[in-house]
């Protein structure tokens, strides 16, 4: 049996479990088997990793993507750079990290734009998560700032500086902190939604509930939206493509 999981804590809002669950029925592979294993503390990682001799790969959520780090023996380029690791292939004493947040994310947020699109994007939350995606508005040549509850910097703006200007400049708004995620679903960004418009595309990495109050509060005023679903299956699928390779 090939044993492939998720890490994390906690994990109740995670939809990997099932969707691995279903690609490994449809594939008819039947010698595979993803579970989860909730950590709380990424120091219980070595332990795991030796108890289990057919452990061969791993997800990494919320909230270990950084402190993984310092249990890698080698790391994939673009994950260095980003500085958070969401899949770990495991083998021969190695453990390999990698970010597919970043393929997931590329790839959803191409086929949500426009190809015209041209606006500033504004990254709310400074995570792991975050920084994925800072690394797609780069290569994509976006601008844009991080949107933080406390940090203040030349690329970092507070929620309290978002003003009606600030959201006419940013048509593109990208939720990637857990505001909101189950169970705390009445939760949302604290923004001036009221200046949003129909020419504004907001995207929730959170894909639990399916639309988010972020979400939602975007549809009352005719924004284009999308949640983390599909973000979610492409990074997954870029997952199981590492295990095998
Ligand atoms: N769809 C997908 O495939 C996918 C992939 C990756 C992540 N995600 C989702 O993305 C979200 C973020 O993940 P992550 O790994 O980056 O998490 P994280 O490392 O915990 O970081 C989240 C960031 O959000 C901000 N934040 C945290 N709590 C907050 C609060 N109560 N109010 C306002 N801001 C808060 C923090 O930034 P400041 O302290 O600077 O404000 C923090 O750095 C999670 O919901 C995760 O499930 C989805």
């Amino acid at each position: 049996m090939k044993l492939l999981g998720l890490i994390g804590f906690p994990l109740s809002h995670s939809f990997s479990k099932k969707y691995f669950e279903q690609k490994f029925c449809e594939m008819n592979l039947l010698d595979f088997s993803y579970q989860n294993f909730e950590l709380k503390n990424i120091s219980e990682i070595s332990n795991l990793i030796s108890q289990l001799p057919n452990l061969q790969g791993l997800n990494v959520t919320i909230p270990y993507k950084k402190e993984i780090l310092n249990y890698l023996t080698d790391i994939d380029s673009d994950a260095k750079k980003v500085g958070a690791v969401n899949t770990l292939k495991i083998f021969e004493k190695k453990i390999i990290g990698f970010n597919t947040d970043i393929f997931g994310f590329r790839k959803s947020l191409t086929s949500f734009l426009d190809e015209k699109f041209d606006s500033k994007a504004l990254i709310l939350g400074t995570g792991g998560a975050a920084k994925a995606v800072a690394f797609v508005l780069q290569e994509l040549k976006m601008k844009f700032y991080f949107v933080s509850r406390g940090i203040k910097n030349e690329k970092t703006i507070l929620y309290s500086e978002i003003d009606k200007q600030v959201i006419e400049n940013h048509r593109l708004i990208i939720n990637s902190t857990p505001v909101g995620m189950f169970p705390d679903v009445e939760k949302f960004p604290l923004l001036p939604y009221e200046f949003l418009t129909s020419q504004h595309f907001l995207f929730d990495l959170i894909y639990n509930p399916e639309e988010t109050k972020f979400l939602e509060l975007g549809k009352k005023y005719f924004c284009k939206t999308k949640n983390g679903l599909q973000m979610l299956h492409y990074q997954a699928d870029k997952s199981f493509e590492i295990w095998n390779s």
